[in-house]
């Protein structure tokens, strides 16, 4: 395991098409499931903050709006569909053995 990957949260804690908050190294995060796969978002949304994390997951797009105003982003690249140019930084996660874990250092969308 890289050493900037941290444990973030036990799988089977998160079900399918469900999304969460969590905190890690000090940052917000959106963690969701959709269909079996895991992704991280940065929890707040670009607007005014929304928390992600209690968004609406539509699986079979691989989207999430936003609790408050209902600005949707694809949950694989961080892209934000109805105004494009705001997106959230997405990161990079690993499933081991039942547990995810995110890398807060890198953006899952630069691979950097
Ligand atoms: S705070 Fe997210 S759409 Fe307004």
């Amino acid at each position: 395991m890289a050493e900037n990957f941290l444990p973030a949260l036990d799988a089977a804690a998160l079900p399918p098409g469900k999304g969460e908050t969590i905190e890690i190294a000090g940052q917000r995060l959106a963690v969701f499931n959709v269909g079996g796969e895991f992704y991280a978002l940065h929890d707040a949304c670009p607007h005014r903050g929304g928390p992600l994390g209690s968004g609406w997951v539509e699986g079979e797009k691989c989207t999430v709006a936003c609790p408050l105003h209902g600005w949707e982003f694809d949950i694989k690249t961080g892209a934000c569909i109805n105004v494009p140019g705001r997106p959230v930084r997405s990161y990079p996660v690993r499933l081991v053995e039942g547990k995810l874990w995110v890398s807060v250092q890198q953006s899952a969308a630069s691979g950097q």
